[in-house]
C-alpha cells in the first residue's frame, strides 16, 4: 500500500516574511490532518529553508530543496550539497525538475549523479521525468520517460531505488493551467511502474510513488488523485495558497 505523497514546489518565488507566513499558516492548517496516513513536504527557495523549516517544526510537514549539488563540498561556488541540507533538517530534495533541464540546461547524466549523492547522504530524491509538448505530439512521451527514469536511476541498486520517489510533471502542464488528464496520467503512470518493474522487479516497482505534477489545483486533484498509479501531487503555483494547498491535500486523506 503505496502512502499518498503531496508536496508543493514554492520555485523562485516568496520572501523572508512571506515563506514564513505561508509555512504557520500550513502548520496550523495541518493540525487537522495529524493521524492521517499522508507524507506531506514543501520545497521552498534555499534561502529560506531554514526560517520555514521552523516554522513546520512540531507539524507533519517536512522540507525538501529544489536542487542539490552531487560533489561533498569544495570549490563549486553558487552550488549547495547533500550534507548541507542535512544539516538544516531537509529531508527531500528535487532532482531534475523541468525548469533545471529546459532553462538550466541539466543532463540526465547530470541528475543521475544528483539522485545517487542525495540517497548516499541521506536525502530523499524526487526524481522529476516528462515530455515536452512537441515530443508528445510526436508520440515520443514513453521513449523520453523512458530515458529520463533509465538514465536518472542507472547505477542505483534496488535497495537505493527504495528511497527513490518518481515526479510525472509533463512540461506543457507546468504553469501553463493545462493540466492532463486523470487518464493521460494514469497510462504514463503505469507506463513507468511497468518499466520500473522490467529494470528491478515487480514488487519493488508496486512500492514506489509516483507523483503526478501539472497545473494541480484543488478543482482537479480529486480526479487525479482517484487514478490508480497517480500516488501523490507535486504542486506549484497552487502551493503558494496555503488555503488550495491544504484542500488538495485534504483529496490524499
Ligand atoms: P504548476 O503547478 O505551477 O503547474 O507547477 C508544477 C511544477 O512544476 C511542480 O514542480
Amino acid at each position: 500500500m503505496r502512502k499518498p505523497f503531496i508536496a508543493g514546489n514554492w520555485k523562485m518565488n516568496t520572501n523572508s516574511l512571506t515563506s514564513v507566513g505561508l509555512a504557520d499558516h500550513l502548520a496550523s492548517g495541518s493540525i487537522e490532518l495529524e493521524g492521517h496516513a499522508v507524507t506531506l513536504a514543501v520545497f521552498p527557495p534555499f534561502v529560506y529553508l531554514r526560517a520555514v523549516g521552523k516554522a513546520l517544526n512540531g507539524s507533519n510537514i517536512a522540507i525538501g530543496a529544489q536542487d542539490v549539488y552531487f560533489e561533498p563540498d569544495g570549490a563549486f561556488t553558487g552550488e549547495i550539497g547533500v550534507s548541507m541540507l542535512k544539516d538544516i533538517g531537509c529531508n527531500y530534495c528535487l532532482c531534475g525538475h523541468s525548469e533545471r533541464r529546459h532553462v538550466i540546461g541539466e543532463t540526465d547524466e547530470l541528475i543521475n549523479k544528483k539522485v545517487a549523492a542525495a540517497i548516499s547522504g541521506g536525502i530523499l530524491p524526487i526524481l522529476c521525468v516528462g515530455e515536452l509538448l512537441k515530443e508528445r505530439e510526436a508520440s515520443q512521451t514513453n521513449e523520453v520517460v523512458t530515458r529520463h527514469v533509465k538514465e536518472g536511476l542507472a547505477g542505483l541498486s534496488a535497495e537505493k531505488l527504495a528511497a527513490v520517489t518518481i515526479a510525472y510533471e509533463p512540461v506543457w502542464a507546468i504553469g501553463t493551467g493545462l493540466t492532463a488528464t486523470p487518464q493521460q496520467a494514469q497510462e504514463v503512470h503505469d507506463f513507468i511502474r511497468n518499466l520500473l518493474a522490467r529494470m528491478y522487479d515487480k514488487n519493488l516497482a508496486d512500492e514506489i510513488r509516483i507523483l503526478y505534477g501539472g497545473s494541480v489545483k484543488p478543482a482537479n486533484a480529486a480526479d487525479l488523485m482517484s487514478q490508480r498509479d497517480v500516488d501523490g501531487l507535486l504542486v506549484g503555483g497552487a502551493s503558494l495558497k496555503a488555503d488550495d494547498f491544504l484542500a488538495i491535500i485534504r483529496t490524499a486523506l
